[in-house]
């Protein structure tokens, strides 16, 4: 890519039918004149420009669009994981330029500890966010009955 040139492909959307009236508010995710640039080898690569979108709540939604054309970096951002960028990102109202512990992020393959249990996997997330030890497993006892994995 020479500098400034945009990916070609095209990024498109399909939305899930709208919710009824009685579901509508604010939007769950609010995305307004998206752009990100990378620094790349040969330049700058525009891999985002000036995408907007609403995500309304319980709507599922899915990001359609051949390989390179934007998709996982639109993502990233959305969860907080990509830096700087233009426009706005709103998740429930508040502006997202950071990772948020109410933000998640399911990834294609499972990226698990295998040196850990399913409870200190589970455990390990809440311990980032300062749980003391006894709270993060009281957390990751609670979702696993939740799943049904209670022994
Ligand atoms: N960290 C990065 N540095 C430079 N270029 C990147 C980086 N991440 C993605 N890209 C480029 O941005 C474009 C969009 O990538 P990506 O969002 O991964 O596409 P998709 O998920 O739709 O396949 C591609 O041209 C890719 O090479
Ligand atoms: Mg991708």
């Amino acid at each position: 890519m020479q500098p400034g040139q945009r990916s070609s492909a095209k990024l498109s959307l399909a939305v899930s039918p709208p919710a009824t009236a009685s579901e509508r508010r604010e939007p769950a995710i609010q995305v307004s004149n998206l752009s990100i640039v990378f620094n790349a080898n040969r330049g700058q690569l525009i891999a985002v420009d000036r995408v907007s979108f609403d995500v309304p709540h319980g709507e599922f939604v899915c990001i359609v669009g051949p390989s390179g054309c934007g998709k996982s970096t639109v993502l990233n951002t959305i969860a907080g994981l990509e830096v700087p960028f233009e426009g706005e990102i709103l998740a429930e109202g508040l502006p997202v330029h950071h990772p948020r512990p109410d933000v998640g992020m399911v990834f294609q393959q499972p990226h698990l500890f295998p040196w850990k249990s399913v409870r200190r996997n589970i455990a390990h997330g809440p311990r980032m966010l300062g749980k003391s030890a006894q709270k993060a497993n009281a957390i990751a006892d609670d979702l696993i009955a939740m799943v049904g994995l209670k022994r």
